[in-house]
This record gives C-alpha cells, structure tokens and sequence, in this order.
C-alpha cells in the first residue's frame, strides 16, 4: 500500500464527518482538525528524536512557523497556545491535497523519502511510513482522531531505574524491538489494555508519561502532586492511579480520556507501590514510612480501609476467590526476607514465609536499599507464586494455595520485579545488578535468554501495544 493512496481514501471518509472545532483550510473541502492537532500532532513538536534538536528549541523564535514556547514548568501547550500553533502550522499546509505539496510535512522529512531540498532545522524523518511522520500526514489529509490499533501484540516493557529509557522486548523472539527514550528516572510502568499507549512514571519531573505504542514517543507528560513512584491502570482501562512518594502520602488519579489529573486522594503515608485489584475494585497502596496497606475504593476514589504492618510495605500481589474478588494480598516487607499473607476480607495478616537459603550460592547484602527481597507474581492460572530474594539471586516459586516451594531458579544479581506473560509459559525478571532482563520457562524452570537492557532495570511489565 503506498502511503498516498492511504490518505485519499482516508480523505474521502473524513468528508462526511463535520468536526465542531476545526477551519476550513485553504485548499479543498477538507478540514484540519483541532483536537487532533493538539492531542497528536503537538506532542510530535516537544519529542526529542535521536540526533535531532526539538520542533519547539527552534520554532518559537525563528520562521514563519511559529511555537508558542512552554510556559515555565509546563509540561504541555495551554488551549490559548494550542490555538495560535494551530492556525501557524495551518498556514503550511495544503488540506486534502498530496502530502508532497505541504511545507509541513516535506520540511522535516529526507530528500530521499520525498522531502524537500533544505530544512534549517534538518531532517526528523526518513520515511512516509514513519509513524510521527504519518499522524502529522493524517492531520493535513482531515484526521479527528488517532487509529485503534488493528493488531496487538504482546510486548514486555523494561525500565531502567538508573537511565532516561525504557527497553521493548518482543517475548517471541526475546529481541529488543525498541526504546522508549526522554524519560529520566522512569519507575514504574503499565500498558493500556486496548494497546494504543503505555504509561510510565517519571520521578525527574514529577509526571506520568503517556507514551504512544506506535511512536514510543512521549505524547503528553501529565504533572503529578509530588513524586511518583509506581503506577496501575483499571481493566476497563479508564483511570490510571499513580503512588505519590511523599508524606503525608497520596495516590493520584488519571482520567485517560481527558488525560488530566483529575483527584489527589489523601492516604497514610507515602505510597511506593500502588495495584488495581484483579477485579478493579479497589486500589491498594503501601507505605514503607508508615508501615501501611492503603485500600482505597475505585467507585468513590476514597480511603475505605487500612492496615498496619509490622515493617514497610514493598511489592504485594493479589490472589483471587472463584467470583473474582480479592482473596489474600501477598506483601514483601522491609527488612524480612521472605513475604506475609493478608486475609483480604478478615483485614489481618493470616501467615508469613520465610524464603531458606540456596546452598552454595554466595549471599548478598550490600546496596539492598532496604529490601531483601523484591519482586512478586502470581502465574495466569492462579497456581504459581513466584517471589525473588535479592540476597540469594534467585526466584522461589510457590504452590498456591498451599504455599509449597516448587522449585527455584537464579535470576542475576539484584532481581527487582517479575512478570508473566498472559500464557504463563514465560517469566520475566529485571536483574538490576547485571543490567540484564532474565527470561525463564515456567515449565522447565530453566532461563531461556539475559537480554541487555540499560542502566539498573527495575519494573518491568507484560502489555500489548499496537504493531499496525
Ligand atoms: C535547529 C532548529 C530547527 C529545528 C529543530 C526545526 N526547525 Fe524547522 N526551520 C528552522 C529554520 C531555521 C527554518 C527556516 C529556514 C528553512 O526554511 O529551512 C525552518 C523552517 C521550517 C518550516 C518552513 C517555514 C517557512 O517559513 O516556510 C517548517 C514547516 C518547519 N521548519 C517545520 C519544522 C518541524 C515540524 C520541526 C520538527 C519536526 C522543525 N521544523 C524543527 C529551524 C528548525
């Protein structure tokens, strides 16, 4: 399909549908639609490409392509300012027509690509299939709003504490099949369940990335109340919580749909990891400060109850009864090497386990940061608990509900985080200490690749993002 072709047809259906908040352009009967300027277009003017220097470093001074510059400590265009770069990059732009004819999309993009002979500011994009490239063509062909993805695919999506990126592996193949760059310190990350974006925590500017899966670009950076640490998203995939590490303590609310912040909603302590129940009911948030399970209700976005503990709250995972409810909430403390069960329904610690040492494996206990072990999942089917110590270098995994070993496995040095994939065949463990993500078979408890990520990988997560 050559990417002309695309934009007629995709011109052609746009024709019947009038948008409210749009001009008419110069040219034709087409119409260049404001939100998905703002939305999608914009955000493409603030990314930092490889090699590039940023749209908006330049273009909000020199040119007759004019950027409103970011207002100091915004973290995105104000509506005024959205308006003003619209009717600008409309000046540059013929609607409806061959793409090839507009200075927008020819400017920025290689001579060999069918761009045009000089750009002051160089060339951004080296082909028309370029996916930034193209939601910039679909905004001059008449687009409203950006494609559903077709096709999903699974991906797992490593971050890495100690850098500005985040590592996309394709757990087919166990290949890096990209990076998602411009996030400093990104900590935890989830993936909306319909695959068009993921969203990642941003501890340098205190923001929630929401990152295009087709790009991986940044589309918009959302400020948060303090500084975050992890994240979690509904099953409807509609509200996005964040855990704010600062005291008195907080989880912050993300309306996906209007991609604002939308409650800060007080809880005790500062929360470091944040889950959505297997049944989206609740939100349940732990304090290491304050030793504290935080239940906050989803329907209400209000603390309903919470629980002390004998030491700081680390990860936890959620077992379910057959209705789907919450059963027991696993919870690594600090200090203990080992996990506690929590009765979800009594509201008390039911049991704890201790993880036994593995012969002959050379024990750690230098730059723990407070944590012996770190690092919880439940398998698909609900059988499996695997739990990582830091100490030992090793996943244990437990049989549910009888909390029996099964076997164990090392895992590297300094394992943080675990998760499955959706068929459970395969495991995945971000070793901090080897800058490395271990894959290991559930079924034969063998590592199947060490894939090298960046700098410290710590969270890490099974999503789907589009592959359209
Ligand atoms: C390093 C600075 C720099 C960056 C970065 C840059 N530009 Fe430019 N751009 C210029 C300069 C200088 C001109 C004027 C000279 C020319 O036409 O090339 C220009 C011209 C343009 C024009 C034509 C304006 C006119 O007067 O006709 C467009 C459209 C444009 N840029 C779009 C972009 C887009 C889109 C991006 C990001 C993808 C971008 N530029 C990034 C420096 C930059």
């Amino acid at each position: 399909m050559k990417p002309i072709n695309l934009i007629t047809s995709l011109a052609c259906i746009l024709l019947t549908s009038i948008p409210a908040l749009s001009v008419f352009a110069q040219s034709g009967n087409v119409e260049l639609d404001f939100d998905y300027f703002k939305n999608e277009v914009q955000p493409i003017f603030l990314a930092k490409r490889e090699g590039n220097v940023r749209c908006i470093q330049c273009h909000d001074r020199s040119s007759n392509f004019r950027l409103q510059a970011l207002e100091e400590h915004k973290l995105f265009f104000t509506e005024e300012q959205s308006r003003k770069n619209f009717e600008s990059a409309s000046t540059m732009v013929l609607a409806g027509e061959d793409p090839l004819k507009s200075r927008f999309l020819t400017h920025p993009l290689a001579v060999a690509a069918g761009g045009d002979p000089f750009h002051g500011g160089g060339k951004h994009f080296h082909s028309q299939y370029d996916p930034e490239w193209r939601i910039m063509a679909d905004w001059v062909a008449g687009a409203t709003s950006r494609r559903v993805p077709r096709e999903i695919a699974v991906r797992i999506i490593q971050t890495n504490a100690a850098s500005d990126n985040a590592t996309v592996i394709d757990p087919v193949s166990n290949q890096v099949v990209g990076r998602i760059t411009d996030i400093e310190i990104p900590h935890g990350v989830v993936g909306a369940p319909d695959g068009s974006q993921i969203y990642i925590t941003n501890e340098s500017l205190h923001s929630l990335d929401i990152v295009d899966s087709r790009t991986l670009r940044v589309k918009r950076r959302i400020p948060l109340s303090g500084r975050p640490n992890n994240v979690s998203v509904t099953g409807d995939g509609k509200k996005v919580y964040v855990a704010i590490m600062e005291m008195p303590g907080a989880l912050d609310v993300i309306d996906v749909a209007s991609m604002t912040n939308i409650k800060t909603v007080p809880v005790n302590g500062a929360i470091h990891n944040v889950y959505v129940t297997p049944d989206s009911k609740f939100v349940v948030g732990g304090s290491i400060q304050t030793r504290t399970i935080n239940v906050v209700d989803t329907a209400t976005d209000e603390l309903v109850w919470e629980l002390e503990m004998s030491q700081g709250i680390r990860p936890m995972i959620f077992s379910t009864n057959p209705d789907g409810s919450t059963k027991n909430i696993f919870v690594q403390l600090s200090g203990f090497h080992g996990f506690v069960v929590v009765d979800f329904a009594m509201r008390k610690e039911v049991a704890r386990v201790e993880l036994p040492a593995v012969p002959d494996q050379e024990a750690h206990f230098d730059g723990l940061q407070g944590a012996p072990a770190h690092g919880l999942a439940i398998s698909p089917d609900g059988k499996q608990l695997w739990a990582t110590s830091k100490v030992y270098s090793h996943a244990y995994v437990y049989s549910l509900p009888d909390l029996k070993e099964i076997g164990r496995v090392f895992v590297g040095q300094h394992p943080e985080w675990i998760t499955f994939t959706p068929d459970g065949k395969t495991v995945y463990i971000g070793a901090a200490g080897d800058h490395v993500t271990f894959a290991v078979d559930t079924a034969s408890l063998k590592t199947i690749a060490r894939i090298p990520v960046g700098q410290v990988p710590k969270r890490l997560a099974s999503v789907y993002m589009a592959v359209d």
